[in-house]
Order: C-alpha cells, then structure tokens, then sequence
C-alpha cells in the first residue's frame, strides 16, 4: 500500500451571495476598500436556519459520490471548523448523524484557518498506521452568524463567508502519488492577535447581559489585521519551502501552489517573494471571501474544474491563522 490520496473532493456554497455593495449598504465601507485591501468581491451567507454540519454533509456527500465510496466504507470523520453547530457535541458527530452513519469515530479539530491541513496530517497518520481505510475529512463554516456588521467590526466582518468542502482519503497502490509529507506549526503567544474571546469558559460568566444584547466587541472576531498580514506573509513562505526542501526539491518544482484564502494580497506576496509565477497559484477568494477551513478543499474543488490540477502535479498546500498556527502539505496528485 503506498501514500495516503485525495479520493474525491465535493464542496456546498450557500446560494445567497453578499456583494460588497451589501455591506456597504450595512456598515461604513465601500466596495473599492474591499477589492483593493482583500481581493474579495463577494462571499455566501446562509439565509436559513443551518449549521456548519449541514453544508458539510453535502459537501461530503459529493465528495463520497466523486470518490465512487459508499458511506458504509468510512471508518472515520474529521470535521475541521471555528464555528462548530454547537460548543458541544463535536460537528463531526452532527454531521455523522446528518448522513446517517453510525458507529465510527468522528471528533473535530480546532485549528481555525490551518484546520484542514491540521486534519490532512491527522487523516495521514491514521491511514500509514493501518488504524483506519477511508477517512471523511470535512472543512466547514458559517461565519455569518458571528460576525459584527456594523462599523465597529468592518475590518472584519468584510472578509469571512459560508462554505464547506470535504475530501474522501485512503490510501493509494505503491507508486509516488499521495501526500508526501506534511509540516505543521503553532506559537500560542500571538492568540490575542487573532481571536474570539467569548463566549468562553475563562471568566466569571460565559455570557452576561452584555454579551446577549450584542453590546460587547468580545462577541465577535477581533484581529490587529497588519500584524497579522505580516506574519501570513513569512510563515507561509517558510512553510512552502519546508515542504519542498523535506523532500528535495524546489519551490520552481511546484506545478499549483493551493493556499488559504484569507487575503488575495497576502497570497501575491508569497508568490512575488519566492518568484513563483502567480498563474500557478490558485486563488477563489474573490468569489467566496475567507472560508477559514474550507478555504483549501474549495480552492482545490475549483482547480479540478477548471482543469488546473491534474494528475501527476506536484501540488503544494499552505495555510496560516489564528493560534498563530501554519501548516502546508506536498502531494504528487
Ligand atoms: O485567515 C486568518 C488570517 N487572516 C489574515 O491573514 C488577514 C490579515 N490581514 C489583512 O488581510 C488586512 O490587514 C485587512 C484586510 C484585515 C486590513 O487591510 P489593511 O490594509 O491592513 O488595513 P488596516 O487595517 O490597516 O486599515 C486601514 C484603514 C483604517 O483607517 P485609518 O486608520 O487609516 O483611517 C481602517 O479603519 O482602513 C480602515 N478600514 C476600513 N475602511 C473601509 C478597516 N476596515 C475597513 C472597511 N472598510 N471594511
């Protein structure tokens, strides 16, 4: 048996799209900010009552579907989220519900932006070990839901959309195709760049008056969003270039670069700084907005349409976020 592969990839976007002119209509900011700061011409918000597991059991129903796997054949779920449908149970456990699949393990990783390459490398090293055959690994969320649309949270309520995307994973026959490795990292001191605070258990209450009315900025996404830009920027180049390296090639051997989503410009500065054409970097944020974990499984679902992944590639993963965490993967496709 040889490297662990992506089966088949599927993806569920809400139908409602919101154009920047929306929110300019909701908050003070224009639609020229957001292009030019973001590169984000519009993103999805659900516009009725569902779930994070919701869009994921429908992407991982066309996942399953694409991979030509029945559910009965998945021995495990993964479901990487920030919004998770509830504090708890696990979203992996509601979505394994959702489709009907009972028994096997499912629990979700919590790893905001990196999250499906945190769940990549979880799903890998179940499937080298022997542990499990076919893996379910699931990004999927709802930020619209948790968002501040009104002036106070413009910096960030601009950026973030709905989706999910999910990824059927086993192992392949013995020959070089498969995740050739994977790298992950975090540094825990850099949480309050990027955060949510509440509500939380650390405090006296985990939601006050305050809170519920709405009237509290701890509620919501907070972000020193230059400093953040600024460490995007370096730790994703680090991260390609240990992925490469770890396996002795270059960053000019990369066939498709395939990273997070969080800034069109963060990922044009990676590519200008490692002079690594940009044609070969696939971008979807302009349609989609950041979709934290289901950036990477939508943005390869694209490239798979529109015919630029194709087999035999040498596809680089790469992700940053909130923790600080980064992450990045090496695949043969
Ligand atoms: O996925 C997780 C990782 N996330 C990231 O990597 C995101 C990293 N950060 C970013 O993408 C960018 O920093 C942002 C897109 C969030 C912001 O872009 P920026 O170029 O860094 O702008 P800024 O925050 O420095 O703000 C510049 C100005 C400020 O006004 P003043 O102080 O210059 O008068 C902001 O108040 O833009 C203002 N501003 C806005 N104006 C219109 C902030 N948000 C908005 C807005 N519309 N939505």
């Amino acid at each position: 048996m040889g490297k662990t592969r992506i089966r088949g990839i599927g993806r569920c976007i809400p139908s409602n799209v919101v154009t920047n002119d929306d929110l300019s209509g909701r908050m003070d900011t224009t639609d020229e900010w957001i292009q030019q700061r973001s590169g984000i011409q519009q993103r999805h918000h659900i516009d009725s009552d569902c779930g994070a597991a919701d869009l994921g059991a429908e992407a991982a129903r066309e996942a399953l579907e694409r991979a030509k796997t029945r559910l009965e054949e998945i021995d495990c779920i993964v479901f990487a989220t920030l919004s998770p449908d509830y504090d708890m149970p696990s979203s992996a456990c509601v979505l394994q519900s959702r489709l009907g699949l009972t028994g096997v393990p499912a629990f979700d990783v919590r790893n905001q932006c990196t999250g499906f390459l945190y769940g990549l490398t979880v799903a890998d090293s179940f499937l080298q070990s022997g542990r499990y055959g076919k893996v379910l690994l699931v990004g999927g969320e709802i930020h619209s839901t948790g968002l501040d649309f009104t002036d106070r949270g413009r910096q960030v309520a601009v950026l973030f959309g709905d989706g999910a995307g999910a990824a059927v994973l086993e192992r392949g026959p013995s020959d070089d195709r498969g995740i050739l490795s994977t790298h992950l990292h975090s540094e825990g001191s850099f949480a309050e760049k990027l955060w949510l605070e509440a509500a939380a258990s650390r405090g006296e209450t985990r939601l006050d008056e305050e809170m519920i009315a709405g009237e509290d900025p701890k509620i919501f996404p907070k972000m020193q969003g230059r400093y953040v830009f600024k460490h995007a920027v370096t730790r994703s180049i680090e991260a390609i270039r240990e992925a490469v390296e770890a396996n002795g090639y270059s960053v000019d051997d990369i066939d498709l670069l395939v990273p997070h989503q969080a800034n069109l410009r963060i990922n044009q500065a990676v590519a200008m700084t490692l002079e690594f054409p940009e044609e070969k970097v696939v971008n979807n944020i302009q349609g989609l907005g950041n979709t934290t974990a289901a950036t990477i499984p939508l943005a390869l679902y694209d490239a798979l349409e529109d015919g630029r992944l194709t087999e035999g590639q040498l596809v680089c993963l790469v992700a940053f976020g909130a923790g600080f965490t980064w992450a990045s993967a090496l695949l043969r496709w």
